[in-house]
């Protein structure tokens, strides 16, 4: 399981991607995207631990709240977002095992938050 942080203050508005938590080097991420009120926010992740990597998993973490997971997604399969998360608000892509996006519509101050991607091979639950 590789987890990726990213932070998005949406006053400004960017999105700053730190790159892997853990054994980062097989995973790649811009490292800041800037984007406007209202805009939208679509952030990509990337890695090259094979194609056994085809689950990934997008989490998000508001100031003084714990992570939440937003939604889970595996190619050619519909997604799974979490309640919280459903409607025209939030979208996820995930076109092969290798690489997703996960996007906030309409960006608002309250999407202020901190964003992760998580690969993993197991369908196992993530700490
Ligand atoms: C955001 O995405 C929605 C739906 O895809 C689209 O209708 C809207 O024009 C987009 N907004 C901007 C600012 O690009």
């Amino acid at each position: 399981m590789d987890i990726i942080k990213h932070g998005l203050l949406s006053w400004l508005i960017f999105l700053l991607w730190i790159k892997g938590l853990t054994d980062a080097s097989d995973v790649t991420q811009p490292d800041i995207l800037w984007e406007v009120q209202g805009d939208n926010a679509t952030m990509t992740c990337s890695h090259t631990k094979g194609s056994s990597y085809y689950q990934m998993y997008w989490y998000r973490q508001l100031p003084g709240e714990t992570m939440k997971l937003a939604v889970f997604t595996l190619a050619n399969t519909e997604h799974s977002f979490e309640p919280d998360f459903r409607g025209d608000k939030y979208s996820a892509t995930k076109p092969d095992a290798h690489s997703g996006t996960f996007t906030v519509k309409n960006l608002q101050p309250a999407d202020k938050g901190l964003y992760f991607c998580a690969v993993s091979q197991h369908s196992d639950t993530v700490n």
